[in-house]
């Protein structure tokens, strides 16, 4: 790894110990003058850390008496990772990062840094084999906060929820589906069992990117086309709302598998950047049918925008079943948080449900696998007065850990007609 590479990636680390910002927004501090292997070299350092940032804060623990100042920390937990991913080579990266702290740090700090690395050297692989069951060894083992553990411990059981933690640490696959007219690329493996979409070859993001910026392929998880199919599959003519639209990935969906006697796809979010970014997805890939909307789910009435055969409520969560990618997200929730994004979500529904025609369709979905946002806000909306003209006609559930894609709880209710 390039000195420079190496350095941003514990200056960045050291940003994230210091406030955890999103990744993406970290990511943007990478150079973008640099080549791409050098990009990705210290873009994989920066997301291996912060994705097994408690296992390496206690590999380091064990042989510190008290943690020394935030650079320093980060250039040990930077170097822990490498020793982690690469223990083969433990003497040569614990060598380069002596020689880094060397070049930032006094003469003690960069011994101390020696010998403490030396031994999380040899600790890192007797952690790693470890077969950990509370919550507490749970959560430093597989870096989550451990309400959360205990949250999913209680709701899924041990094995669902240690496959469910594996599965947020293992690295992200990237998966695109054609928008526009499809070729044949070497970089794209078609997905078997999720018919439409690929895998894209790791490393090969700049070989793709003209397809993307052309407006042929969008990027998305397989499992974020389940709410669209669901509500597409359940109404054949008539105008569709999308509510909580932005970027704009399922109303694209929509766009796509929708049937000629589907007029319009009303695409609505709060006006901002995500709305703007939506906006310029729909005019890159030519979605004739889409109309975006700059509004508050809150203040749309039928009066003023009619009532729609289908509506898509893709609420915004917690973010659970996309923790493999989003490895920041974890860190942002609290209980308090998911509290008050569940009253959210059902105050949505209950707004959401208000657009619909009597006999057509609302699908509720999250990106979230937790019981509460899913079923129980449908539950919950069912047995409220707005919910008592709909029935729950099906579900889908996504799990990471046995679906082999981002998690989501998808739920298409009918709406009586009298
Ligand atoms: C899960 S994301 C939507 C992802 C999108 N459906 C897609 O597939 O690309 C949730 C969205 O809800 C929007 N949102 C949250 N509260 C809203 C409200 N009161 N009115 C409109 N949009 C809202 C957020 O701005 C965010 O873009």
């Amino acid at each position: 790894m390039s000195d420079d590479s190496w350095s941003v990636a514990a200056d960045l680390v050291s940003s994230f110990l210091k406030k955890p910002a999103r990744m993406s927004h970290l990511q943007e501090r990478i150079p973008s003058r640099w080549e791409p292997g050098r990009r990705r070299a210290c873009q994989s350092l920066l997301f291996g850390t912060v994705r097994h940032l408690r296992l390496l804060e206690k590999a380091l623990d064990e042989f510190l008496r008290k943690r020394p100042k935030p650079g320093l920390w980060s250039c040990l937990l930077v170097a822990s990772r490498e020793l982690m991913e690469q223990p083969e080579r433990s003497a040569k990266i614990v060598h380069n990062a002596v020689s880094q702290i060397g070049g930032r740090y006094s003469k003690a700090e960069k011994g101390l840094a020696n010998a403490v690395l030396r031994k999380v050297a040899k600790r890192l692989p007797e952690l790693l084999a470890m077969e950990v069951s509370s919550p507490e060894d749970l959560a430093w083992r597989y870096s989550h906060p451990q309400w959360l553990v205990s949250r999913w411990l209680e709701q899924m059981g041990l094995e669902a929820t240690r496959a469910f933690l594996r599965w947020n640490q293992s690295e992200a696959g990237v998966f695109a589906r054609w928008q526009g007219e499809p070729d044949v690329l070497p970089e794209l493996t078609p997905l078997e069992e999720r018919p439409g979409f690929f895998s894209l070859e790791s490393g090969a993001w700049e070989k793709i990117s003209s397809y993307i910026e052309a407006g042929r392929l969008y990027v998305q998880n397989p499992a974020a086309s389940i709410a669209p199919r669901l509500l597409v599959e359940s109404v054949r003519v008539g105008r569709f709302l999308d509510l909580c639209a932005a970027p704009g990935g399922k109303s694209l969906l929509m766009e796509k598998l929708a049937g000629a006697g589907v007029d319009e796809i009303v695409s609505v979010d709060l006006a901002g950047p995500r709305y703007q970014k939506m906006v310029g997805n729909f005019e890159r890939y030519e979605a004739k049918r889409i109309k975006p909307l700059a509004a508050d789910v809150f203040e749309l009435s039928a009066e003023s925008r009619g009532l729609f055969d289908g509506v898509l409520l893709d609420a915004p969560c917690s973010n659970s079943g996309v923790l493999q990618h989003k490895i920041d997200a974890r860190w942002r929730q609290t209980p308090e948080s998911l509290r008050s994004i569940v009253s959210l979500q059902g105050k949505l529904l209950a707004a959401a449900s208000k657009l619909v025609k009597p006999g057509g369709s609302l699908v509720y979905s999250t990106c979230s696998i937790d019981d509460e946002e899913n079923a129980g806000v449908v539950d919950a909306f069912l047995q409220s007065e707005a919910g008592t003209c709909f029935m729950l006609e099906r579900s889908e559930r996504s799990l990471p850990w046995r679906d082999r894609m981002d998690g989501a709880g998808v739920f298409l209710l009918r709406k009586r007609l009298a």
